[in-house]
């Protein structure tokens, strides 16, 4: 049997908030449909944060309640703070991320908190979410450079990623936020990590800002990990992180797992579709390279045949 690959699509979330203009929710609703055809199973659907501070997930609360509820299909949203987790709880969020970056300053700009009060906060969501019997994620974000400060050493992700785990993180997700990061560097931060936790409780999640993104999961499925975040169409980037650009496309991560002999349960024909229909709602060209090259190939059959 071939080895399984977790995919978690988080384009509705880290891809769509930085889009200025509001999506309307039917629109979102709409992608997470074309996603669920293609097979995908796991979301990041929104997030609870400042509408203030994002306003497209001013619906997060509207969203989630109207999500399709359907088989073996899970939703994650993140929360900042406790009033999002508070909201996130009425909206009947059962499974949660909380995010803390690797930096000082980013803490500061994305979430308005020091790494230690943002330490302090992740540590409080995630003992509430824990005695609730919500499940458990934690983003070490900014985790191969951080926009503002730059390097950030490993020993700084060990050291958070230890303290998320002791506070009640079932997930650690490495998040390379605004794509600094390179195959050896990842493969070096998992490596380590591997050494201390079960590979099954570790995921990545890579913007392909430099192009590297294929290469970093590769660097990681060598370390033993086997869970990935990605977004549709290379969807997104964060308000908050100059120089994030989009996140690894969906698409192009399924088309190298599935070629190399992964189970991944989804169908890149199907994402296209779906790239085509979250291209229509942003007013984005979006996809990517693979989405490309079969626009391509498509365009070629067309031109034999006419
Ligand atoms: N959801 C909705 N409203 C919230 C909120 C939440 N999770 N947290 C705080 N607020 C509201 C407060 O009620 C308050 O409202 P008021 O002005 O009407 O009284 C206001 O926001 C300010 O609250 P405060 O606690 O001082 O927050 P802040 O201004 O320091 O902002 C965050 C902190 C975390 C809420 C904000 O920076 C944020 O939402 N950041 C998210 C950024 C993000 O999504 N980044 C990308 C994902 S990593
Ligand atoms: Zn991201």
């Amino acid at each position: 049997m071939a080895e399984q690959i977790h995919i978690n699509e988080v384009g509705l979330r880290d891809g769509l908030q930085i889009h200025a203009h509001f999506i309307p929710t039917d629109d979102k609703l709409a992608l997470i449909d074309a996603l669920i055809d293609a097979g995908v199973v796991s979301f990041e659907a929104t997030s609870f944060v400042s509408p203030k501070a994002v306003p497209q997930m001013a619906d997060a609360g509207e969203l989630f309640v109207r999500l399709p509820q359907r088989e073996r299909i899970a939703y994650h949203a993140l929360v900042p703070n406790e009033r999002g987790y508070d909201r996130a709880i009425d909206a009947g969020v059962q499974s949660i991320a909380v995010v803390l970056a690797a930096s000082d300053t980013l803490n500061r700009k994305n979430i308005n908190m020091t790494l230690d009060e943002a330490v302090s906060v992740c540590t409080k969501v995630l003992a509430r979410a824990r005695g609730e019997g919500i499940a458990t994620r934690a983003y070490v974000s900014a985790a191969c450079g951080c926009p503002y400060e730059g390097h950030v050493p490993s020993d700084v992700v060990i050291r958070l990623t230890d303290q998320m785990f002791a506070a009640g993180a079932e997930e650690v997700a490495i998040a390379d936020s605004i794509g600094a990061g390179n195959p050896a560097q990842i493969g070096q931060i998992f490596s380590q990590l591997a050494k201390r936790y079960d590979t099954n409780l570790l995921s990545g999640h890579f913007h392909d800002t430099r192009a590297m993104g294929l290469a970093m999961t590769w660097a990681s499925i060598a370390e033993g990990i086997r869970r990935f975040d990605s977004s549709i169409g290379g969807l997104g980037g964060c308000p908050f992180a100059p120089g994030a650009s989009g996140n690894l496309a969906t698409e192009d991560l399924v088309f190298m797992l599935n070629q190399s002999g992964f189970e991944t349960g989804i169908d890149v024909d199907g994402l296209r579709k779906a790239v085509t229909l979250a291209s229509r709602i942003t007013s984005q060209h979006l996809g990517g390279r693979i989405a490309e090259y079969f626009d391509a190939q498509d365009k070629r059959a067309a031109a034999a045949v006419g």
